[in-house]
């Protein structure tokens, strides 16, 4: 029967009145043992210790099992060269997706509401015999967490400006994100097919930004391209893959995969569709997978490009996953297991974590209302 005291509601759960004294104090309430609970108040209360105890008991398997997948190292034998992962960044409409289709062949940007990159996307494809993994991010404003995603998962950043606009709020955002992520820049002076544009004002600009081109001296390659009359994408990608050499990138794809989503969504009677890149090891159909609260087994996987049927994705591979039971968030890292109990576990802890997260936040606006009367 509620509303009742401090007192009744201890006895009626077991759960110590310290316990209760201190969740509240916690909120700023000083209660004693004679304050009247109401419903809603010993709901947060109750969930809130459940949960706590809860999550303490995940905690330790969570945080051993992942990090050990995590931090595994590699063998110098095992490991291979994999696709350098490219990812297009810069402000709206400079031409990151223009070049990117251009480059790959493909024509995407046509079929874009109102022309707007509003997805992030990924394709393996094959260039003078080799594989490279692009990515492409929209540069509308809105979109600062996907530009930072997108520079999350690169080996090396395509910086898309426009010849005619020079460098713009989100061209700044997108070299400081890829300064973060310690990846070298690449610079695609774009359009510079149009009538009258003065490269050497862009040019200025990215100094002013610590990007130096190397005709000036700098260590940043500028390729001048135009996504429409196709000028300067061979140059582009051949200094794509000059950086790719310096840098020899390697995994191991003898290990169980892992690496990140890059969004996801429920997909009517298809289930969820995950947008999965493994950065390292190999993802196969049947495994089991843990990504941040959502789990499963794959159920299938595809080119993300040409939507074939994918048996297994090495490192460095965009694949479109079916299996998962919920979309997992855009950015969480996913892990393969062997035991899809532990999965269900871990998936289980991290969704009662951001429910605990959230309920303390409702907790604290509900319980200053709530003890006001008192
Ligand atoms: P968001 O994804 O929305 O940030 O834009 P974006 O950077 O992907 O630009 P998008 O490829 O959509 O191109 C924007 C506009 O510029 C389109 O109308 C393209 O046709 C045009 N465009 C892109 N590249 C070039 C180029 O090299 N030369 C000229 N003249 N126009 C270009
Ligand atoms: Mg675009």
């Amino acid at each position: 029967e509620l509303p009742c005291s401090m007192r009744d509601f201890c006895e009626a759960t077991g759960v110590p009145v310290a316990q209760v004294l201190r969740f509240m104090m916690g909120m700023g309430v000083m209660a004693n043992i004679n304050a009247t609970i109401d419903q809603q108040t010993a709901e947060l209360i109750a969930a809130d210790m459940d949960l706590t105890i809860d999550l303490k008991a995940h905690e330790t398997l969570e945080d051993e099992l992942i990090t050990s997948l995590e931090e595994a190292e590699d063998e110098e034998a095992d490991l291979v060269t994999r696709a350098p992962i490219v990812t297009f960044l810069g402000h709206v409409d400079h031409g990151k997706t223009s070049l990117l289709d251009a480059l790959i062949g493909i024509n995407v940007v046509k079929g874009e509401a109102g022309g707007i990159t509003q997805h992030i996307r990924a394709y393996t494809v094959e260039k003078d015999g080799r594989a490279v993994t692009f990515v492409d991010t929209p540069g509308h404003e809105a979109f600062t967490e996907m530009r930072a995603r997108g520079a999350n998962v690169t080996d090396i950043a395509v910086l898309v400006v426009a010849a005619d606009d020079g460098i713009m709020p989100q061209t700044e955002e997108a070299i400081s994100h890829a300064k973060a992520a310690g990846v070298p820049i690449v610079v695609a002076l774009n359009k510079s097919d149009l009538e009258g544009v003065d490269p050497m004002r862009a040019m200025t600009q990215m100094t002013e930004h610590q990007l130096t081109p190397s005709e000036w001296g700098g260590d940043t390659e500028v390729v001048r391209t135009s996504a429409t009359t196709g000028m300067g994408l061979d140059e582009l990608l051949e200094t794509l893959l000059t950086v790719a050499d310096l840098h020899e990138y390697r995994a191991n794809p003898s290990r169980k995969a892992l690496g990140v989503c890059l969004e996801a969504e429920q997909q009517g009677d298809r289930g969820v569709i995950a947008k999965l890149v493994v950065q390292n090891g190999t993802l196969r159909v049947g495994d089991i997978l843990v990504c941040g609260s959502s789990h499963g087994r794959v159920r299938a996987m595809t080119d993300t490009l040409t939507n074939a049927p994918l048996q297994e994705a090495g490192p460095s591979t965009p694949v479109n996953l079916t299996g998962l039971d919920i979309p997992p968030g855009a950015g969480d890292r996913f892990h393969v297991l062997s035991d899809i109990t532990q999965a269900r576990e871990i998936a289980a802890s991290r969704e009662h974590g951001s429910r605990t997260e959230s309920l303390s936040g409702v907790t604290t606006k509900v319980s200053f209302e709530t003890f006001q009367e008192l």
